[in-house]
């Protein structure tokens, strides 16, 4: 179903995404590093599942933002874990027990894999060079996906870029697909521009995905309804509120489909509710984002301008603080630099957050 809210796994319920989907495709089949760039909503990790589905290629997938909200932390004991439980997966369809006993800390038992994850247990690079030998005596390609992999910055002492880095250099039949929506916190992890950096100077082909044209976004509501077969709301309407944001599209066609009805305004504010929600758990939110995000919610503005508008709201503040918010919230995602040095809010459930609560 189209207005289905969880990610899409399924060819047939992903709207277009053609071109993205057959570059990602593509990147599978001959590159070694491949990043999904993209703020929140915009279908990274249903482009990611439906590719591989697709690809049939075999594939690990750790979900690195639920490990973190349900466990609080990314720590190796709860990423071995993730591992292990995919590795089990994957071995029901391909024999992996064979290669994988051979590694030190790898316990098997049936179909089961479990890696040891203590000091002195499985090492990754063992892991990961027995999966590469493996399909190479295959001739396959093995696919590690990280979905937003920038909370691989808080796993602790482990550095996760230095594995990558080697793994990318050394392997020649894997291929890692990262995904992130904190942009530019998942840039400063890869460090992919800092000679200082592990990964610095490995090609990485990166696939960004934006939103949908307002015409798209109305064809992809009136697909969704028809298939719900609901009468369709007022579709422009919809796309003037939420633009072409499909996860607000999706949400909203969904929360149509099931109550009958949704009045916009009523959505807008549960939305916006939810987006606080998230936003208070992603950037240690303060008063003093939300003022910044306030001053530019009336409409693109330039630096000189927001600083005099927040000044009022916050009283004296330096220069190099709003400096630093403004880089924040655009590292996060919760704003855009455009090419003339002005900011804007890309999410108008965010925009909406901010000017009423
Ligand atoms: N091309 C698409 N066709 C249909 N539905 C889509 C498409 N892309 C995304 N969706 C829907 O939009 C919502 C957000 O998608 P998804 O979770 O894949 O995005 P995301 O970029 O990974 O978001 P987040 O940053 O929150 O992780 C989901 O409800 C999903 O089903
Ligand atoms: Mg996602």
């Amino acid at each position: 179903m189209l207005f289905d809210p969880e990610p899409k796994r399924k060819k047939r319920d992903f709207y277009n995404r053609e071109v993205e989907l057959r570059e990602l495709l593509d990147s599978i089949e001959k590159e070694k590093f491949v990043v999904i760039q993209g703020i929140r909503r915009l279908g990274k990790s249903s482009l990611l599942n439906v590719a591989l589905a697709e690809s049939k290629r075999p594939s690990v997938k750790l979900d690195l933002r639920e490990i973190y909200f349900t466990h609080g932390s990314v720590s190796k004991f709860y990423l071995y874990h993730a591992l292990s439980r995919e590795l089990s997966k994957l071995s029901k369809t391909y024999r992996l027990t064979s290669w994988l006993k051979k590694v030190r800390g790898v316990k098997i038992s049936g179909f089961e894999i479990q890696l040891d994850w203590r000091e002195k247990g499985a090492a990754l690079t063992d892991v990961f060079r027995v999966l590469d030998e493996w399909a190479s005596a295959h001739k396959e390609r093995a696919i590690i996906a990280i979905d937003e992999a920038q909370y691989l910055r808080l796993a602790g002492r482990t550095r996760y870029d230095g594995l990558l880095a080697w793994a990318i250099d050394s392997l020649d039949n894997l291929v890692f697909i990262l995904t992130g929506s904190q942009v530019g916190v998942l840039q400063d992890f890869l460090g992919m521009e800092d000679p200082r950096s592990p990964l610095y100077g490995r090609y990485v082909k990166i696939i960004k995905l934006g939103r949908f044209s307002r015409e798209q976004a109305i064809d992809f509501l009136r697909n969704g309804f028809k298939e719900a077969k609901v009468k369709q709301p007022n579709l422009e309407e919809v796309v003037d509120v939420l633009d072409g944001l499909i996860g607000w599209l999706t949400l909203y066609g969904h929360t149509y489909v099931s109550e009958g009805k949704a009045e916009l305004g009523q959505f807008l504010n549960t939305a916006a509710k939810l987006a606080a929600e998230e936003s208070k758990k992603i950037l240690r939110w303060s008063d003093r984002y939300h003022a910044v995000l306030r001053a530019i919610a009336s409409g693109a503005l330039r630096w000189s301008e927001i600083y005099e508008r927040a000044s009022v709201k916050l009283g004296p503040i330096s220069k190099s603080d709003l400096t630093y918010l403004l880089d924040n919230l655009v590292r996060y995602g919760y704003l855009e630099r455009l090419e003339d040095g002005s900011f804007v809010i890309p999410d108008p459930v965010v925009k909406y957050m901010v000017t009423k609560f």
